[in-house]
């Protein structure tokens, strides 16, 4: 599962579509954590689709990971300011991809 504790044991390393991307990254077999709100952890994403197609709000979008081990694809929290901490993407991902920060 993803770290809850990501935002103290790794570090900020980038941004893509306005979110932190948090290390280690090494393209293509090592991608990190996106986004800080609503945290997507790309080296445990599968592709599985259930938080594209539950948020109510429409957070995630698909970005291309072409050769990375787990999926081809990962779900990019690219609109997480929008985010209403419902928690349903927590819920059904059947990996622990996610985190979001209610707190
Ligand atoms: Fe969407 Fe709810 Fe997850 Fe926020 S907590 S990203 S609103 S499903
Ligand atoms: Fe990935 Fe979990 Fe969503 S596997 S596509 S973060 S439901
Ligand atoms: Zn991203």
């Amino acid at each position: 599962a993803i770290d809850p504790q990501f935002h103290e044991n790794r570090e900020k390393l980038d941004t893509h579509e306005g979110h932190d991307v948090w290390g280690p990254v090494d393209e293509p077999e090592k991608l990190g954590i996106h986004g800080t709100h609503v945290a997507v952890d790309f080296d445990l994403c599968i592709a599985d689709g259930a938080c594209l197609e539950d948020c109510p709000v429409d957070v995630f979008e698909w970005v291309d990971t072409p050769d990375h081990p787990e999926s081809e694809k990962k779900a990019d929290p690219a609109n997480e300011a929008q985010c209403i901490d419902c928690m349903l993407c927590v819920d059904v991902c059947p990996v622990d991809a996610i985190d979001v920060d209610a707190g």
